[in-house]
């Protein structure tokens, strides 16, 4: 009888609690020490004091688990932290600590038992931890309060929280952050802007999300909101420039959903952060970070936040299962980007982007060589960083795949694929396999045709770049291409006349090759790019700058270097002046002075271009 009992249960225990692929559990993740197939957090409740003085968060996280297969070891990711304690259902318990790696930091390993519901960490930070950035005043706008601001993607939200730090799992989660009167807390989550916290704040994630959207940034801050659910968080000196420069932002909101529905995150705010944050954008679920130097008075670099906002569907909503399949969230990010800024501003517009970027996969598959494996889609980064395959390859070959697939489909017919995708997923993670299984009897069945234009395998699978490469032509940029090839020939000015910031880059971009110290001059005179407040065309400028020895230049890109922390940026630039045995050894004197500014992931990547990595 109790057998029999015992095996009708067992179909039940099976079902209930889905603990297979559609968590995402079963998909090994090389980058997280973590367990979740057997024991899966399912929500966090994080209670953390900002210690400015020390620079250390300091405090404890209750991680709620679900015991799925009666384990005996729950097995968080951790880098750097100090441990003080842990509890398993309010007892204290003896945890392990393992030797870090290099890249995975250290496992942590608690026992537990099938009726373990809560584990509660007592921990801090330690004062260089990787996610965080710990800003000096004179670092910020307003140069009269510190600033911290986090930045978990891919594995480095194990260096301020312990926890599963694998996109394959989501849970929910709350937090208490105390820190200074003075000071506003804002968290990746649905918040209310005029909560006064008076050094204590509460937030709440009632949707589930994947470790690498945590994140937390203090500092003195203000609101002003377009509409009833989107708005600017600035330091009050910066908040008008940032508000005029991102007005566009409902009707990209609005956009965005007649494409793929309803926006899901309740809110969508953009936090302008300090110029030394790493990263152009980074789209934290209600909360998007972005780079200051986006802000050019003209708007012309808003596409950076369309890409973010369009995140809230591919990678937020549905997530690549490991970094291995990031190209699902970037390349899918990229395209949607692209449709948005089309309905936005025209397709004259799209294409000249589209074009800028494609030049550029065209180039670092050149430079990358076309057998090489990491111009894959579908990555294997097992025993490396996960940065290491965060390059152009997953945006825009990505971008550029499904560009092919809406070609060979038509625009309707792909548009009802994507939006239905988007929709079967929500709040999932996804393989590259299972999306490659997903198009096939979703779209390519039914329409053999677009089998034939476009082979998934080769783009998915195969290096380089396919026969199938969309062909994007920019009538824009052909004017620009006579201009600059006016300029090779006798150094002739072009009009700029209703030129944009897109026309400017690519004309840099087209004589860059062919510039000479006497071509800087004469360009230098008529634009005075030195001097240009535009970040973009800057730094095309300061790579000319460097190749030419244009001397008048590097004062101001000493300065670049010395305020911009963004890695897109400063990376190239180090990269080449230390390449240039005659700039050699100034750089490495600038790079002294800058470096104590810039964000760990930025410090890391420069350090080993010093190295020679
Ligand atoms: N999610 C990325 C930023 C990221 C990627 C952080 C990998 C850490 C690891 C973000 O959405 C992004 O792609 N930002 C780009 C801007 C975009 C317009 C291409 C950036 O920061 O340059
Ligand atoms: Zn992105």
């Amino acid at each position: 009888m109790k057998s029999i009992l015992f095996l009708m249960l067992i179909p039940f225990a099976m079902f209930a609690d889905k603990p297979g692929d559609e968590r995402g559990v079963n998909i090994k993740d090389a980058h997280s020490y973590s367990n979740p197939a057997e024991i899966v957090v399912q929500h966090l409740d994080l209670n953390l004091k900002a210690d400015f003085s020390t620079k250390k968060l300091v405090g404890f996280v209750d991680l709620q688990v679900k015991n799925l297969t009666h384990a005996d070891t729950l097995r968080l990711d951790t880098y750097n932290l100090k441990i003080e304690s842990v509890k398993v259902n309010d007892a204290p318990v003896k945890f392990i600590l393992k030797p870090a790696d290099e890249i995975l930091g250290s496992e942590l390993a608690i026992p537990v038992t099938a009726s373990t519901k809560v584990v509660t960490i007592n921990y801090e930070t330690s004062p260089d931890a990787r996610a965080l950035q710990w800003l000096s005043p004179e670092q910020t706008a307003g140069k009269i309060y510190p600033f911290l601001f986090t930045q978990s993607e891919a594995i480095l939200a194990r260096s301020w929280i312990p926890l599963q730090d694998t996109p394959g799992i989501k849970f929910t989660w709350t937090a208490t952050i105390h820190c200074p009167k003075e000071l506003m807390a804002l968290m990746s989550c649905p918040q209310n802007p005029k909560q006064i916290g008076n050094g204590n704040y509460s937030f709440k994630m009632p949707l589930p999300v994947p470790s690498y959207l945590m994140a937390l940034s203090i500092g003195d801050l203000a609101y002003k909101a377009y509409d009833n659910r989107c708005g600017i968080y600035a330091e009050p000196v910066m908040l008008g420039k940032a508000f005029h420069e991102f007005s566009d932002l409902p009707a990209m909101i609005a956009s965005a959903e007649q494409l793929y529905g309803k926006y899901p995150w309740i809110q969508y705010d953009v936090l302008v952060l300090p110029p030394s944050f790493p990263f152009g954008g980074m789209e934290n679920p209600c909360v998007t970070f972005a780079t200051p130097t986006i802000i050019t008075g003209d708007r012309s670099l808003v596409s950076l936040i369309a890409h973010e906002l369009a995140h809230s569907w591919s990678g937020n909503l549905v997530t690549n299962a490991t970094w291995n399949d990031f190209w699902l969230n970037e390349g899918f990010t990229v395209y949607f980007e692209s449709r948005i800024m089309e309905k936005i501003y025209g397709k004259d517009y799209a294409d000249m982007l589209n074009l800028l970027s494609q030049n550029e996969l065209k180039h670092t598959v050149a430079v990358m060589g076309d057998n090489n494996p990491d111009t894959k889609l579908f990555l294997d980064l097992k025993g490396r960083d996960p940065d290491d395959g965060m390059g152009d390859i997953a945006y825009e070959k990505g971008r550029f795949f499904l560009m092919a697939l809406e070609e060979a489909a038509g625009r309707d017919v792909w548009d009802a694929f994507l939006k239905k995708y988007f929709e079967e997923h929500r709040f999932q993670t996804m393989t590259t396999e299972k999306f490659v299984k997903y198009l096939d009897a979703n779209l390519l069945q039914e329409n053999p045709l677009i089998k034939q234009k476009v082979n998934v395998d080769e783009w998915v699978y195969g290096t380089g770049l396919p026969k199938s490469l969309p062909v994007i032509k920019s009538r824009y940029f052909d004017t620009v291409e006579k201009a600059a090839a006016a300029f090779i020939k006798t150094s002739a000015i072009p009009d700029t006349t209703r030129w944009t910031t897109h026309h400017y880059l690519h004309f840099l971009r087209t004589v860059a090759p062919e510039m000479t110290y006497e071509k800087a001059v004469a360009l230098d005179n008529h634009f005075h790019f030195t001097q240009i407040q535009n970040s973009e065309i800057a730094f095309d400028w300061f790579m000319i700058a460097i190749a030419c020895h244009y001397k008048p230049a590097y004062q101001a890109l000493e300065n670049f270097l010395n305020t911009v922390g963004r890695r897109k940026f400063i990376a190239p630039l180090y990269r080449k002046a230390a390449a240039d045995t005659t700039l050699k050894p100034w750089i490495e004197k600038v790079y002294q002075t800058a470096r104590p500014g810039y964000h760990a992931v930025a410090v890391k990547t420069i350090d080993e271009i010093f190295e020679g990595k």
